[in-house]
């Protein structure tokens, strides 16, 4: 955790991560004063570009919000859908920074990458970590389900692995959502809604559109902390790495049309949205 610790400065346990977005000032962003440098400037740009649609207040109720399906976050709410970690514990820094860098593909969140300098961004996750106070709380090493996001050389992609991950997918009854082919059609589907109220329905696999992101490690931390807030579980506990990896190659077969495979070459890689903020904590413990 050593990035995590010069993030953070002193004061950090061995094994406690006291994750505080102001340490000793809970105050929230609302409620004015005690904003950091840091803040302000985050403060200005995201009144100026981010409020439209997630609210002044942080609410998600920004004026362009009642046309938008997925609506904006509600950044009070604390519940976050793409993270290293699961439970309703807060995100990682990085994982902050890498949604608002590559944004949410298939709805309406752009990819800020194209518009602010890493710094800039953030200085955006500082100030939105202000909404709530669930920044506030304690972390725990076990919070961390995802320990990497690379793929281990020994568990290659090949047309075995799709296979088996085909046999954890009937196995684990994805289908009863997603459907038996993928398309979102399960018996389950429309019987759903997301902690903030709204209908949700699974995801088409076979779209090759995925929120958390298009590269084979987004899929795998979809798959390992499930997606906060919404029926999609994390099966971090459940299935090992390697059978984790296998049903990423599985998902991935469904969709290799060619536009696809140059859309993945042409995407950027975790390291590089991760080092766009210097004092992003990479999503890896040790
Ligand atoms: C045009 C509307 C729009 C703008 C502008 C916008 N967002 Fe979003 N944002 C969304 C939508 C819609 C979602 C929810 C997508 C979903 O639930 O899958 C979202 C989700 C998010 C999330 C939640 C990710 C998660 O893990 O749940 C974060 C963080 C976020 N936005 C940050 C920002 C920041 C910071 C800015 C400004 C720099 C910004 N957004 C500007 C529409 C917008
Ligand atoms: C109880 C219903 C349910 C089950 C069971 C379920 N999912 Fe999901 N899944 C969802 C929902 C709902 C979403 C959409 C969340 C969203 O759009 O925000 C989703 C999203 C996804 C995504 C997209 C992630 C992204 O970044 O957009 C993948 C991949 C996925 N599920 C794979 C699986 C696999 C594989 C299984 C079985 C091991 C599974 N799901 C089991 C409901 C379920």
């Amino acid at each position: 955790m050593k990035l995590m610790k010069s993030r953070l400065g002193t004061g950090v346990a061995a094994t406690v991560i006291v994750v505080a977005a102001v340490a000793g000032h809970p105050a929230r962003a609302q409620s004015g004063g005690d904003l950091t440098a840091r803040q302000l400037q985050g403060q200005t740009l995201y009144n100026r570009i981010c409020a439209t649609c997630h609210g002044r207040k942080g609410d998600g109720n920004g004026p362009a919000a009642k046309r938008l399906d997925p609506t904006p976050r509600d950044f009070t709410s604390g519940l976050f859908k793409f993270s290293s970690t699961t439970g309703g514990v807060q995100p990682l820094d990085g994982d902050l920074i890498r949604t608002i860098s590559e944004g949410i593909p298939g709805t309406w969140m752009p990819a800020w990458k194209y518009h602010l300098d890493p710094d800039e961004i953030a200085a955006v996750v500082s100030y939105i970590k202000r909404f709530s106070d669930v920044f506030g709380e304690e972390m725990y090493e076990e919070d961390i389900l995802l320990r990497s996001p690379e793929r281990p050389s020994d568990y290659a992609a090949t047309s075995e692995s799709a296979a088996a991950g085909r046999l954890h997918y009937v196995t684990n009854k994805c289908a009863e959502c997603h459907g038996e082919r993928g398309r979102g059609d399960g018996p389950a589907a429309g019987t759903h809604e997301d902690s903030w109220g709204h209908r949700i329905m699974p995801t088409n696999l076979r779209s090759g559109v995925f929120r958390g992101g298009v590269r084979e490690q987004d899929v795998y931390r979809a798959l390992t902390t499930g997606l906060g807030g919404t029926p999609m579980p994390a099966y971090g506990e459940i299935l090992s790495e390697q059978e984790r990896w296998e049903l990423v190659d599985y998902l991935l077969s469904l969709r290799s049309s060619k536009k696809w495979r140059s859309y993945l070459r042409s995407s950027p890689t975790w390291e590089n949205s991760s080092q766009q903020g210097r004092s992003s904590a990479r999503p890896k413990g040790d």
